[in-house]
């Protein structure tokens, strides 16, 4: 075993990062050797974990804002309320005769006495977001059945208002696509889609969509622009995708299967959404997948914002903490095509199958897919040999592909343990660990992985989250407090890089009104994007992220310090980059030291992430109370006075 990169104290050696010295008056010292460059930085090392939880594709990134657009929930009318004007009468009917898509049967039949204005209208995900001044593309497939009634495409707010109304006259007998623009009068967090019928007659209607025309890159039915803009602006080294346990599904039929999420979204078949019903206590009975944002938008997605994509794919288990069904191992080939597929559809030639097909939506040029997890949170024996088998096969075909393993839900224990042997045994490449606990075990962890072996597989934290009550408490918060317990178990991955090769925090996206797990790093509703404090963290890790660790040393600590450190050369600008969290109640005085090398005088700039109360945190109605905020200072000889405030996480750019 070997330790680099250790933090020394005085001349002892480290196990843990946070110090109880003696009492001392005089303040603490840093001390970073510019000159000894240790392990190699994977460039991908801070990334993200999407799964879609708590609205986090439909109602969330996916920006489509009706909900059950095809009528295909198992409650066909579900989001969906018969709208009608006094006196209005008529009915509406729901039916699978001669739809415009085989693959998208239910449509309904809206019959109108002409009466008043009568029809439908879609309660979108918890209400629609709709912005004056934006525009909204409105689509439907129509087809006029009897009469000659125009059909009304209307926003209304939520307290009744109308913000927009639009006519569609003289519909054909046959489906059609039809589409308008909306643009709404006023904004409003709750609107509602209203079609109706004014005039006498019978009109069919399906996949009735309603898209802002303001989606990420403009594209056409894509991404809400402002949900994006966020993990773009952690710069995220790679994007895991699409989870989580969403991957396993309860039972084998409702896993995640990446071919039924690529082509024309009509046909892409709905599937429950496994935390439509996992939580008694946060029942989301309107949770489906459509897979709007499937596997093509996923890797487009990765391409826009420079992460490398990371899909993990259903290993032949569904949850273990579900039905744990098993398919057998003589069966596991059509499973393992998949991942096979899969890596073709990414980066294979376009006269190969899945690379044609990949073209023909638009993207000739391969998507450089280097990593694939097989499974996602699984554990036991079967998980092994399953996973012995994907291994075998994807390794002869591309030897090139690293494969993330699983090492179960704890990060330590029986379970984990058996994994590690195992996948040891395995030669497997990168140990996925995941990790939920109280802010303590992540301050008390922070020295973990300096006692890692250095051989054989590597780490890739793929879910981590400070839990401020406990795993699944509804009373979860994302608080400074537990920002800042990441903060310090991530100077110790960042000083372990050379076993720690990737990051991510779980989950990504909450939507304040539909969320069934807490805490999450990006909160968001129909109209705001708010991140959390551990957004930030994760964001000044990632953008200060340098390509070398540095050997950093504490010393001088008072009795009651707790520092938790850790430093990096940036190749690029030449910069020292030094993290230091301060989780002490008190500011604590230290004296930065830059060694070794050149050791002259320049600009720092100083970004702390800080506030009044551990128990601060953001939210839409008060986004930026804890926000990292920079200033520059200048040091000389090598030399820093530094001041690290209460509670505080700072990172400091030396010139
Ligand atoms: O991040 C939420 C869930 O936690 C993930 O789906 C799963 O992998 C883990 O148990």
């Amino acid at each position: 075993m070997k330790f680099k990169n250790q933090i020394a104290v005085g001349a002892g050696f480290l196990t843990a990062l946070a110090f109880t010295l003696a009492a001392t008056a005089s303040p603490a010292t840093i001390t970073i050797q510019a000159d000894q460059l240790g392990a190699k930085i994977n460039p991908a090392m801070w990334g993200i974990f999407f799964e879609d939880i708590n609205f986090g594709a439909d109602g969330g990134l996916y920006a489509e804002l009706v909900k059950n657009r095809g009528f295909e929930f198992p409650d066909p009318l579900m989001g969906w309320i018969i709208n009608r004007a006094q006196l209005a009468k008529g009915e509406v009917t729901v039916r699978d005769d001669a739809p415009f898509n085989a693959k998208n049967s239910h449509y309904v039949r809206v019959r109108s006495e002409g009466t008043g204005l009568f029809g439908l209208s879609n309660e979108g995900f918890r209400g629609m977001g709709v912005k004056a001044g934006e525009t909204y593309d409105f689509s439907a497939q129509i087809r006029s059945v009897e009469g000659k009634p125009v059909l009304k495409v209307q926003l209304y707010g939520g307290d009744g208002t109308l913000l927009e109304s639009v006519d569609l006259k003289k519909l054909s007998g046959d489906w059609q696509k039809y589409t308008a623009t909306l643009h709404p009068k006023d904004t409003d967090p709750k609107a509602r889609l209203a079609v109706l019928l004014d005039g006498r007659g019978t009109v069919d209607l399906d996949f009735v969509s309603l898209f802002p025309e303001n989606t990420w890159k403009h594209r056409s039915g894509g991404l809400r622009a402002d949900m994006v803009q966020a993990l773009a602006d952690l710069h995220p080294g790679f994007m895991r995708f699409p989870g989580g346990c969403i991957v396993e599904g309860p039972w084998l039929d409702g896993r995640y299967q990446w071919k039924k999420t690529i082509g024309p979204v009509e046909e892409r078949p709905l599937l429950f959404n496994r935390w439509n019903t996992e939580f008694v206590h946060r029942p989301t009975p309107d949770y489906y997948q459509s897979f709007g944002l499937g596997f093509f938008e996923f890797f487009q997605l990765c391409e826009d914002i420079g992460a490398s994509p990371l899909p993990i794919l259903n290993c032949g288990m569904a949850c273990e903490f579900n039905s744990g069904e098993l398919c057998p191992l003589d069966q596991l080939q059509p499973y393992i095509q998949d991942a096979l597929d899969l890596i073709e559809f990414a980066n294979g030639d376009t006269n190969t199958v899945w690379g044609a097909q990949r073209a023909a939506l638009g993207h000739p040029e391969p998507f450089h897919l280097k990593m694939l997890g097989v499974g996602n949170e699984q554990w036991g024996e079967q998980y092994f040999e399953r996973y012995a088998k994907f291994a075998a096969a994807i390794k002869e075909k591309y030897p090139d592909i690293q494969l993330i393993s699983a090492s179960g839900p704890d990060p330590a224990g029986d379970r984990f343990n058996l994994a590690w042997k195992k996948l040891r045994e395995l030669h497997a490449d990168i140990i996925d660990e995941h990790c939920y606990a109280k802010p303590e075990w992540f301050f008390n962890n922070a020295h973990r992985y300096d006692r890692y072996d250095r051989t054989g597989p590597k780490v890739f934290m793929g879910e981590y989250a400070a839990q401020s009550v406990g795993v699944v408490s509804t009373k979860n918060r994302n608080n400074l407090e537990t920002a800042l317990a990441e903060a310090a178990y991530l100077t110790g991955l960042e000083r372990n890089a050379d076993v720690v090769r990737m990051a991510s925090y779980a989950p990504l996206f909450a939507n304040t009104e539909a969320w069934q797990w807490t805490p999450d790093l990006i909160w968001v509703d129909s109209l705001h994007v708010t991140p959390t404090p551990n957004y930030f963290v994760q964001q000044m890790f990632s953008c200060n992220r340098g390509d070398e660790v540095l050997p950093l040393e504490l010393s001088g600590l008072g009795k009651s310090d707790s520092l938790y450190a850790s430093a990096v050369k940036d190749d690029a600008t030449g910069e020292v980059i030094v993290k230091v969290v301060n989780a002490n109640s008190q500011p604590c005085q230290a004296n930065l030291k830059i060694a070794g090398g050149k050791t002259g005088s320049g600009q720092v700039t100083v970004t702390v992430l800080a506030s009044g109360n551990l128990a601060d945190q953001n939210a839409a109605s008060q986004p930026l109370k804890v926000l990292p905020k920079t200033a520059t200072e200048s040091y000389r000889g090598g030399k820093l006075k530094q001041s690290f405030p209460a509670n505080s996480f700072t990172v400091l750019r030396f010139e």
